[in-house]
Protein backbone atom coordinates (compact mmCIF):
# COMPACT_ATOMS: atom_id res chain seq x y z
CA UNK A 1 0.00 0.00 0.00
CA UNK A 2 1.18 3.36 -1.21
CA UNK A 3 1.15 5.96 1.58
CA UNK A 4 1.65 9.69 1.70
CA UNK A 5 2.47 10.85 5.46
CA UNK A 6 2.01 14.53 5.29
CA UNK A 7 3.54 16.11 8.77
CA UNK A 8 4.01 19.80 10.45
CA UNK A 9 6.55 19.52 12.99
CA UNK A 10 8.21 21.93 15.79
CA UNK A 11 10.52 20.65 17.78
CA UNK A 12 10.60 16.92 16.60
CA UNK A 13 7.92 14.81 18.64
CA UNK A 14 5.40 15.09 15.77
CA UNK A 15 8.03 14.22 13.12
CA UNK A 16 9.39 11.00 15.22
CA UNK A 17 5.44 9.71 14.90
CA UNK A 18 5.23 10.84 11.11
CA UNK A 19 8.75 8.32 11.15
CA UNK A 20 7.49 5.68 13.50
CA UNK A 21 4.03 5.24 11.22
CA UNK A 22 6.16 4.74 7.98
CA UNK A 23 8.22 2.43 9.93
CA UNK A 24 4.86 0.19 10.61
CA UNK A 25 3.61 0.78 7.11
CA UNK A 26 7.54 0.06 5.19
CA UNK A 27 8.67 1.20 2.48
CA UNK A 28 6.47 2.35 0.46
CA UNK A 29 5.77 4.87 2.70
CA UNK A 30 6.66 8.63 1.33
CA UNK A 31 6.69 11.44 4.46
CA UNK A 32 7.13 15.09 3.70
CA UNK A 33 5.94 18.22 5.88
CA UNK A 34 3.02 20.44 4.26
CA UNK A 35 5.23 22.70 2.73
CA UNK A 36 6.59 20.18 0.20
CA UNK A 37 3.22 18.55 -0.23
CA UNK A 38 1.72 20.72 -2.30
CA UNK A 39 4.26 18.90 -5.09
CA UNK A 40 2.56 15.63 -4.28
CA UNK A 41 0.16 13.65 -6.81
CA UNK A 42 -2.39 12.76 -3.64
CA UNK A 43 -3.74 10.28 -7.06
CA UNK A 44 -0.55 7.80 -6.89
CA UNK A 45 -1.14 7.53 -3.74
CA UNK A 46 -3.42 4.37 -2.08
CA UNK A 47 -3.85 6.18 1.65
CA UNK A 48 -3.09 9.72 2.65
CA UNK A 49 -2.04 10.55 6.57
CA UNK A 50 -1.98 14.04 7.33
CA UNK A 51 -0.60 14.77 11.09
CA UNK A 52 0.36 17.93 13.57
CA UNK A 53 0.88 18.86 16.68
CA UNK A 54 -1.22 21.39 18.21
CA UNK A 55 0.14 25.06 19.56
CA UNK A 56 -2.65 27.04 21.67
CA UNK A 57 -5.33 25.00 19.91
CA UNK A 58 -4.18 25.60 16.86
CA UNK A 59 -2.24 23.02 13.91
CA UNK A 60 -0.49 24.98 12.07
CA UNK A 61 -2.23 27.01 9.13
CA UNK A 62 0.14 24.86 6.50
CA UNK A 63 -1.73 22.03 7.47
CA UNK A 64 -5.01 23.91 7.33
CA UNK A 65 -4.46 25.51 4.13
CA UNK A 66 -3.24 21.68 2.83
CA UNK A 67 -6.34 20.44 3.57
CA UNK A 68 -8.41 23.25 2.24
CA UNK A 69 -6.87 23.55 -0.81
CA UNK A 70 -6.19 19.76 -1.54
CA UNK A 71 -9.75 18.88 0.00
CA UNK A 72 -11.16 17.15 -3.44
CA UNK A 73 -8.71 15.00 -3.89
CA UNK A 74 -8.24 13.96 -0.29
CA UNK A 75 -11.85 13.22 0.25
CA UNK A 76 -11.68 11.09 -2.60
CA UNK A 77 -9.01 8.80 -1.27
CA UNK A 78 -8.60 6.79 1.87
CA UNK A 79 -7.20 9.51 4.81
CA UNK A 80 -6.32 9.22 8.23
CA UNK A 81 -5.58 12.17 10.58
CA UNK A 82 -3.32 12.29 13.66
CA UNK A 83 -2.86 15.24 16.34
CA UNK A 84 0.08 15.36 18.92
CA UNK A 85 0.13 17.82 22.22
CA UNK A 86 -0.26 17.49 26.39
CA UNK A 87 -4.23 18.29 26.60
CA UNK A 88 -5.60 14.96 25.81
CA UNK A 89 -9.19 16.21 27.11
CA UNK A 90 -9.20 18.58 24.20
CA UNK A 91 -8.50 16.33 21.75
CA UNK A 92 -12.40 16.35 20.06
CA UNK A 93 -12.89 20.10 20.27
CA UNK A 94 -8.80 20.34 18.75
CA UNK A 95 -10.23 18.25 15.70
CA UNK A 96 -13.28 19.82 15.38
CA UNK A 97 -11.85 23.74 15.38
CA UNK A 98 -9.18 22.72 12.84
CA UNK A 99 -10.44 20.33 10.20
CA UNK A 100 -13.65 20.42 8.13
CA UNK A 101 -16.45 18.67 9.35
CA UNK A 102 -16.05 16.58 5.65
CA UNK A 103 -12.59 15.63 6.11
CA UNK A 104 -13.55 14.53 9.52
CA UNK A 105 -16.24 12.48 8.73
CA UNK A 106 -13.91 11.03 5.72
CA UNK A 107 -11.41 10.15 7.78
CA UNK A 108 -10.78 6.37 8.50
CA UNK A 109 -8.98 6.87 12.10
CA UNK A 110 -8.15 10.18 13.90
CA UNK A 111 -5.70 9.53 16.22
CA UNK A 112 -3.81 11.09 19.39
CA UNK A 113 -0.42 10.24 20.28
CA UNK A 114 0.23 12.82 23.00
CA UNK A 115 3.49 14.90 23.26
CA UNK A 116 6.16 16.94 25.64
CA UNK A 117 7.49 20.07 26.11
CA UNK A 118 11.27 21.16 27.29
CA UNK A 119 10.96 24.08 28.18
CA UNK A 120 14.92 24.92 27.14
CA UNK A 121 13.77 24.57 23.46
CA UNK A 122 11.78 27.32 23.90
CA UNK A 123 12.59 31.43 23.83
CA UNK A 124 11.44 34.41 24.81
CA UNK A 125 7.05 35.26 25.74
CA UNK A 126 7.02 31.75 24.85
CA UNK A 127 9.00 30.18 27.07
CA UNK A 128 7.82 32.47 29.94
CA UNK A 129 3.93 31.29 29.40
CA UNK A 130 4.94 27.65 29.55
CA UNK A 131 7.13 27.91 32.17
CA UNK A 132 4.19 29.52 34.30
CA UNK A 133 1.87 26.59 32.33
CA UNK A 134 4.88 24.10 33.75
CA UNK A 135 4.51 25.22 36.85
CA UNK A 136 8.14 25.19 37.75
CA UNK A 137 8.83 22.08 36.25
CA UNK A 138 11.50 21.47 33.34
CA UNK A 139 9.98 19.34 31.47
CA UNK A 140 5.96 17.78 30.81
CA UNK A 141 5.83 14.18 29.36
CA UNK A 142 2.61 12.78 28.35
CA UNK A 143 3.88 10.64 24.93
CA UNK A 144 1.71 7.88 23.62
CA UNK A 145 3.42 6.44 21.03
CA UNK A 146 2.73 3.43 22.03
CA UNK A 147 -0.99 4.45 20.08
CA UNK A 148 0.74 4.27 16.97
CA UNK A 149 0.46 0.66 16.40
CA UNK A 150 -3.29 0.56 16.85
CA UNK A 151 -3.74 3.77 14.88
CA UNK A 152 -1.95 1.74 11.70
CA UNK A 153 -3.60 -1.27 12.05
CA UNK A 154 -6.81 0.12 12.35
CA UNK A 155 -6.21 2.01 8.73
CA UNK A 156 -4.51 -1.17 7.40
CA UNK A 157 -7.07 -3.48 8.79
CA UNK A 158 -4.16 -5.74 9.92
C1 LIG B 1 3.81 27.12 22.43
C2 LIG B 1 3.14 25.78 22.65
C3 LIG B 1 1.76 25.70 22.73
C4 LIG B 1 1.14 24.48 22.92
N1 LIG B 1 -0.23 24.41 22.98
C5 LIG B 1 -0.83 23.21 23.12
C6 LIG B 1 -2.24 23.11 23.14
O1 LIG B 1 -2.98 24.10 23.00
N2 LIG B 1 -2.80 21.90 23.32
C7 LIG B 1 -2.06 20.77 23.47
O2 LIG B 1 -2.63 19.68 23.61
N3 LIG B 1 -0.70 20.81 23.43
C8 LIG B 1 -0.08 22.01 23.26
N4 LIG B 1 1.29 22.07 23.21
C9 LIG B 1 2.07 20.85 23.31
C10 LIG B 1 2.61 20.40 21.95
O3 LIG B 1 1.57 19.98 21.12
C11 LIG B 1 3.62 19.31 22.21
O4 LIG B 1 4.75 19.93 22.80
C12 LIG B 1 4.06 18.52 20.99
O5 LIG B 1 4.80 17.40 21.41
C13 LIG B 1 4.89 19.38 20.04
O6 LIG B 1 5.24 18.62 18.92
P1 LIG B 1 6.51 18.96 18.02
O7 LIG B 1 7.75 18.50 18.77
O8 LIG B 1 6.28 18.15 16.78
O9 LIG B 1 6.54 20.42 17.76
C14 LIG B 1 1.92 23.31 23.04
C15 LIG B 1 3.33 23.40 22.96
C16 LIG B 1 3.93 24.61 22.77
C17 LIG B 1 5.43 24.67 22.67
Amino acid sequence: MKTLIVYESKKGYTKSCAEQIAGELGKTTVIVTAKMAYKEVLDQYDLVIIGSAVYAGKVPSRIRKFCKVRSEELLNRPLALFMCGTGEEFKDSYYEKNYPQSLLEHSLEKGWFGGLIVLNQHRGITKMVLSSILKGKQELHVEKQENISGFVSSITGK
